[in-house]
């Protein structure tokens, strides 16, 4: 505390000048009238005589009131020390002296003050251009504060000034203050703020009367205008690398930080730095990234968001089946493992002709590697070989820079035709006699050109394969040739089947024709005339008798006649006509009857049957044998030649 020691000598040359005239009656007192004593200060007042050895000291208020002092006297002097000075010391105080009977009384007036303190300069906030801000100037522990007067400047321009007239209902020390709002502007950036505290005490003499406090205005600017570039682009290929540098402006400058935002909306802090590098990025990096500019007063933030996306091959296109001409077809194009796939959009292409494209915006629940696919059904037409299949896939992102923003794959269309039309052309006809040459040609329309195949039916239904050449040829046609042939013409495509029937006619041959039991017979015999064909199909069989005035046919039954009792007149030239569409044969014989001698067995001949039906064919060689054999004949019929003929 600082000690405030008021000696005074008012006129130290006068003293020495009376002590040497007289030295014993000339005692004189000094005491300064008006003392200013602050509050809490150590003051002394120091009551001095001349003229007097021994000087007695007395003090006292004018009032009466304590001293609320200590007393020391030193000689000549004597001391009232108030430590510390308070309210209690605002008195007028006397110093008697007594010399002897000499006694001199001199009055000092203590005039209390507070202002031991600077004024403060608060702000309600920090100083923003353009945001009010409220300046607080406040001087503590002040007293008289009616003597009081604060004024408050921005650099040389006066704010506000304040007096504190108001009257004081006690001694006390008090805070005042003044307070002022205002909007700073760029142009205060720099100056200062001054708040001056005057106590208006001119009757007493202290120091200082005067105090005042500079505030530089620190003047913010909060963040703004953030900004981030992106190197070399929001949207990357996995794996590739990406530099984001964040600027933001304020004052003081800001620190910029930069974060991810997380799915719950929260950020995780990345970086403290401007520059921020992510390398060998993968698909769940994709995301918002925030940059922030922050300083003191605010902060001032900005987003971008980053893609990761894979778009690594092209697209695949795959059709349903082969293409055929009228059948429906479809068309699928998948484009594997894409990220964005929310960005991608697929469209198919027919020549310069748009088809039908597809986005696919619904949302992506997670950031995954998807194969998106369109599809599509059409019904090809030979028109549309030729023209080629585009599938186009692209990523919709503008400011893509990587390549390729578009994939595409194209195929050439070929349209099948499927076999039709089928024909066969038999040559000469599908009816030929046997040993005839045939030549049966098919032909089948279709893209590409169909494979001839050509089959036989066999009798089970199957298809037994013959040939792959176009034209089956039979140099000489046979009996068995006869049947069912088939000819298909297949390709990738189809199949399409012509039957035709080929019949090979083959003339009778090998006709017998017998006298049974023998050309030559007695008057009243049994004669059977029989006629028996090869084993030929499809054959007529005439027996007739010739004669001049004509011939008469003969009801013979399967190629037999029958004469029972045969008479003279039954002799005579026999002729079997065995015929179909390919030919004919006859063959003739001569029955010889002589006149009756005896009568003989006879057999019946219904029972022999003989015609060109195979099934009958052994039973009725079992009775020709067995007749035969009655007969004593040999040799009308071989054994060999009937089973020949059975085959
Ligand atoms: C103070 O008193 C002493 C005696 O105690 C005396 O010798 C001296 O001269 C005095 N001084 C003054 C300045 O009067
Ligand atoms: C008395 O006061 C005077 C003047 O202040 C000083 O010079 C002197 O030394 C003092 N005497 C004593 C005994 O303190
Ligand atoms: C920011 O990064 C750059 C380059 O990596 C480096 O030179 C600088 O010191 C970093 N600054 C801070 C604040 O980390
Ligand atoms: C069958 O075809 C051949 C050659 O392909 C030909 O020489 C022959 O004359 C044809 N025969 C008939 C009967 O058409």
């Amino acid at each position: 505390m600082p000690r405030k020691m008021v000696v005074i000598f008012g006129a130290s040359n006068i003293l020495w000048m009376v002590f040497a005239v007289s030295q014993a009656s000339k005692m004189e007192i000094f005491l300064e009238p008006r003392v200013a004593a602050q509050i809490g200060d150590v003051i002394s007042l120091t009551c001095s005589t001349t003229g007097c050895e021994t000087p007695s000291f007395s003090w006292r208020t004018q009032i009466d009131s304590p001293l609320n002092g200590k007393v020391k006297n030193e000689g000549n002097n004597s001391t009232l020390t108030m430590d510390p000075v308070s309210f209690n010391n605002e008195h007028a105080y006397l110093c008697t002296a007594t010399c002897g009977s000499k006694k001199l009384e001199k009055g000092i007036q203590v005039e209390i003050y507070s202002f031991p303190k600077d004024p403060e300069i608060q702000l309600s906030g920090p100083l923003e251009v353009g945001k009010p801000v409220t300046v607080t100037c406040l001087v503590r522990d002040v007293y008289p504060f009616d003597r009081l007067e604060m004024n408050l400047l921005n650099g040389n321009d006066l704010l506000q000034s304040k007096d504190f007239l108001e009257p004081m209902e006690k001694k006390s020390l008090e805070t005042k203050s003044l307070e002022v709002t205002f909007t700073p502007t760029n142009e205060d950036i720099g100056k200062g703020l001054v708040c001056r505290a005057q106590l208006h005490m001119d009757e007493i003499d202290f120091e200082p009367k005067e105090r005042e406090t500079t505030k530089e205005l620190q003047v913010y600017i909060s963040p703004r205008n953030t900004f981030i570039s992106v190197t070399p682009s929001m949207r990357l290929q996995e794996g590739g690398s990406v530099t984001m540098t964040c600027a933001s402006e304020g004052l003081p400058p800001p620190q910029i930080f930069w974060s991810k935002k997380l799915d719950n909306g929260n950020l995780q802090l990345l970086s403290g730095n401007a520059t921020l590098t992510l390398i060998a990025m993968r698909l769940e990096d994709s995301g918002t990234y925030v940059c922030e500019g922050v300083n003191e007063v605010g902060k001032d933030g900005k987003e971008v968001e980053l893609i990761v996306q894979a778009f690594p091959r092209d697209p695949e296109v795959e059709m349903s089946g082969l293409l055929v001409d009228g059948n429906p077809v479809t068309v699928s194009c998948e484009v594997p493992n894409v990220y964005p796939s929310d960005r991608l959009e697929i469209e198919l292409f027919k020549g310069e002709t748009i088809i039908e494209s597809k986005s696919f915006l619904e949302d992506m629940d997670k950031k995954s590697l998807e194969t998106k696919s369109l599809e599509m059904t059409f019904i090809p037409t030979t028109e549309d070989t030729g023209k080629v299949l585009v599938c186009l896939a692209k990523l919709h992102i503008d400011e893509m820079e990587f390549e390729p923003k578009q994939r595409q794959s194209t195929q050439t269309l070929y349209v099948n035709v499927a076999p039709r039309d089928t024909t066969v052309v038999v040559s000469p006809s599908s009816i030929v006699e046997e040993g005839s040459p045939v030549n049966m040609t098919c032909s089948s329309d279709g893209l590409p050109a169909p494979n001839i195949l050509w089959s036989r039916r066999l009798s089970n239904g199957r298809l037994q394969s013959l040939s792959e050449d176009p034209i089956l040829t039979l140099t000489s046609a046979k009996m068995e040739d006869s049947g069912i042939y088939v000819c298909e013409g297949i390709n990738q495509a189809g199949i399409s089947r012509k039957e035709v029937e080929l019949i090979i006619q083959v003339a009778p041959k090998d006709i017998q024709l017998i006298a049974f039991p023998s050309e030559s017979v007695k008057e009243g015999d049994t004669v059977i005339i029989s006629c028996t064909c090869g084993n030929v199909p499809k054959t007529w069989i005439i027996l007739k008798k010739k004669a001049e005035t004509g011939d008469t046919v003969l009801k013979s039954r399967d190629g037999a006649y029958t004469i029972h009792k045969v008479q003279l007149e039954d002799a005579g030239v026999y002729e079997c006509e065995s015929k179909n569409e390919a030919g004919l044969q006859l063959r003739s014989l001569t029955l010889d009857v002589k006149g009756r001698e005896n009568n003989k067995d006879y057999f019946s001949p219904e029972l022999l049957v003989l015609y060109c039906a195979s099934s009958l064919i052994i039973p009725a060689i079992g009775m020709i044998i067995y007749f035969a054999r009655r007969a004593n004949m040999k040799g009308s019929y071989s054994l060999v030649e009937a089973q020949k003929s059975k085959v």
